[in-house]
Parts: C-alpha cells; sequence; structure tokens
C-alpha cells in the first residue's frame, strides 16, 4: 500500500519528482525505459483474531498475562537474591543464590519477549505496507505526517485502546530491570573502604626496611645521591601483604639539607637530609620509581608526571594533581631510620571521600 506524504507525488520511470510545490530534477542518474515492473504485495490474509472478536479478546488476555508474569519473574529475582545471599566460603549459597536469581531473571525476560511478540503478531495490523522515501524537510506538511504516522502506529497496535496490554507492559519494563539494579548494588563492598584507604603500616616508631629484603636501613647507609625502594618493618608477615604494600611503598632519597626548600610544620619530617615520600602516584596509581639524582626529579613512567624532591615532591609535569605525601622520619636509639607517624593524607590517587 502506498502512502502520498503529504502532497509529495513520485511517478515511476520519470526523471522527474515533485515535492510539494518544488520540482526537483533526476540529474544525471540514468533511468532504463525498460525498468521491472514492482510486482505489488501479496494479498492480506486476515488472521482469527482479525474476524472473531472472542479470539482476540483471547489474545489480549494471554498477552496481557504475561507481561504480568514477567513483572512477577522480575520480583521473584529480587526477592531470591535477598532470601538466598551469598555466604563466603559456603559454595551451596552461591549455587541457591546463582539458580532462584537466574530463573526469576529469565522469566521476567522471557515472558516479556513472548508476550510482545505474541501481540505483535496476533493484535498489531497485519497487513504489509510499503512507503516511498522521500526528502527529509522541514516542511510543516512533513511534521504533520510525522505525527500521523504516531498516531497511526498507536492505533494499528492498540496501545492506546488495550489498556491492560499497555498498562502490564509498563510495569514489566519498569520491573524487568531491577534484578540488574540489585546484582549491581550487590558488587559495593560489604563496608567502607574510606579507612582502609586513608591509612597505611607506617606508625610512630616502624622501622623503614629495604624492599624486598625486609632488612632495616641506617641512615649511615644512605649516601647523598642514593634511592632505596622502602617497606615498613613487619610488611612481610602479613597476610594481606600485597594490599599493605600497594599502600606503603616509600622511596627515600638522601638530598644536602640546604637543597631542600621545606615548610613550616615540616622542619622535622627528615632526617639530615633524607627524606621519605610515598611511592604511589598520586595520578592513578602507578609506581614512581625513576630517582633523577641530578635534577632531584621522581619521575612516573606511566604517564610522565614528574615531581620535584627538593619541593616537597610538587607536580612540575605531567597530569598528577596532588604531590606525593611525605613520610615524617627520624632515627632510633641504634641509628636505624623509624617513621614519626603515619602519612599525613591518603597515599595515592584522589576518591571521592578524600579529605
Ligand atoms: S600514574 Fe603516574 S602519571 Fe599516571
Amino acid at each position: 500500500m502506498a502512502h502520498d506524504d503529504g502532497g509529495t507525488t513520485a511517478a515511476a520511470g520519470s526523471d522527474v519528482e515533485k515535492i510539494g510545490q518544488s520540482t526537483i530534477s533526476g540529474g544525471t542518474a540514468v533511468i532504463a525505459p525498460d525498468l521491472p515492473q514492482n510486482p505489488g504485495l501479496p494479498p492480506h490474509r486476515l488472521r482469527v483474531t482479525d474476524l472473531d472478536p472472542k479470539a482476540a479478546k483471547v489474545a489480549e488476555r494471554r498477552v496481557y498475562t504475561l507481561f504480568y508474569v514477567s513483572i512477577v519473574g522480575s520480583i521473584f529475582a529480587v526477592a531470591a537474591y535477598a532470601a538466598f545471599p551469598i555466604k563466603p566460603g559456603d559454595p551451596g549459597s552461591v549455587r541457591l543464590n546463582t539458580v532462584f536469581l537466574g530463573m526469576g531473571i529469565a522469566l521476567g525476560l522471557l515472558s516479556l519477549g513472548i508476550g510482545a511478540i505474541y501481540w505483535a503478531k496476533n493484535l498489531m495490523r497485519g497487513d504489509e505496507i510499503s512507503e516511498s522515501r522521500h526528502f527529509t524537510s522541514e516542511r510543516v506538511a512533513s511534521r504533520e505526517r510525522a505525527v500521523e504516522i504516531f498516531k497511526e502506529g498507536n492505533q494499528e497496535s492498540g496501545f492506546g485502546r488495550r489498556s491492560l496490554i499497555r498498562n502490564s507492559l509498563i510495569g514489566a519494563l519498569l520491573a524487568f530491570p531491577l534484578p540488574g539494579i540489585v546484582l549491581f548494588r550487590g558488587l559495593a563492598p560489604d563496608h567502607s573502604p574510606v579507612p582502609a584507604l586513608e591509612h597505611t603500616l607506617w606508625a610512630k616508631g616502624t622501622r623503614l626496611t629495604h624492599d624486598p629484603s625486609g632488612a632495616p636501613i641506617k641512615a649511615s647507609d644512605v649516601t647523598l645521591g642514593s634511592a632505596f625502594h622502602v617497606i615498613p618493618e613487619g610488611l612481610l608477615e602479613k597476610e594481606d601483604m600485597l594490599e599493605q604494600k600497594a599502600k606503603a611503598a616509600v622511596l627515600l632519597m638522601r638530598l644536602k639539607p640546604e637543597d631542600l626548600n621545606v615548610s613550616k610544620g615540616r622542619e622535622n619530617w627528615n632526617y639530615d637530609g633524607i627524606v621519605a615520600y610515598s611511592k604511589i602516584c598520586t595520578h592513578v596509581g602507578c609506581p614512581v620509581a625513576l630517582y633523577e639524582q641530578q635534577t632531584h626529579h621522581l619521575l612516573c613512567p606511566c604517564h610522565s608526571s614528574t615531581f620535584d624532591v627538593t619541593n616537597e615532591c610538587e607536580v612540575i609535569f605531567g597530569p598528577a594533581a596532588r604531590p606525593l605525601p611525605q613520610l615524617p622520619i627520624t632515627v632510633d636509639s641504634e641509628g636505624y631510620l623509624v617513621a614519626r607517624s603515619d602519612f599525613h593524607e591518603p597515599v595515592g590517587p584522589s576518591f571521592w571521600e578524600r579529605s
């Protein structure tokens, strides 16, 4: 069935098309005189639901029942997620959770899909239509025709008329994302990670030790221009050693005390020119492992952020937004380097709750 688009006409086999009042030339297109004829569409065969209102009513009932079943399936999935929680170390709980959650989601999606197909096949308009493609235009006639098409679509699908189908479909569409939302919520950690990010293993009196041997470092071993990779004493015995190391890793360097620009309140954070800074880049957390002893610059190999050790590791190049946090240090009675305290700010990249 061909549609006339608000005054648009097209002449088959002609090289000229008229749209509204304007005439558009076929240009240089070659139009063969013996074009094959359009065979047209096969004759439309009416369905039982087109002929029998009772059958249409039954089909309508089936469609909205399927949509309601979809709502029930989605709600069941959410309830199953709460009723059968996954318990750490219990594979049985994982199986129960997965089976019931999967059943609910499958029921929700399958019923929604089958309902939509059944609706389209039995109740929506069943004859094929074709529509000529025209130039897009901003003309009022085109806009009016677009509105008309929407109205026709509504009429043919029965979306506005069949209120039970419409309401159950809206309910099913609202319910089916719920299990997904609940699952995403389940990915969040049980407790806030912020306290863990704010503190490291460093504490008052913790010795600075070589990474990876764990041997304590004497201040006298740190010569001018040298740099050490450092971990806190006792780290190697920790069960979560890698997690702790990811926060507590430190770089130790010795400069001439007169080369250091020390801000107020940090006068005793270095020991005779020996300074310790977090090794975790404040950009996205790569280890800052390159020390350039002539310029006293620390370089992050990931995105080239550069920190100036003489100026409390302020950023002088690259995407990092904050200086590397400094670990206040001193020596104990045996001359070993020890921390004065933990870092005074969280190490590593920024996070929302960082103060
Ligand atoms: S992680 Fe260091 S510059 Fe990006």
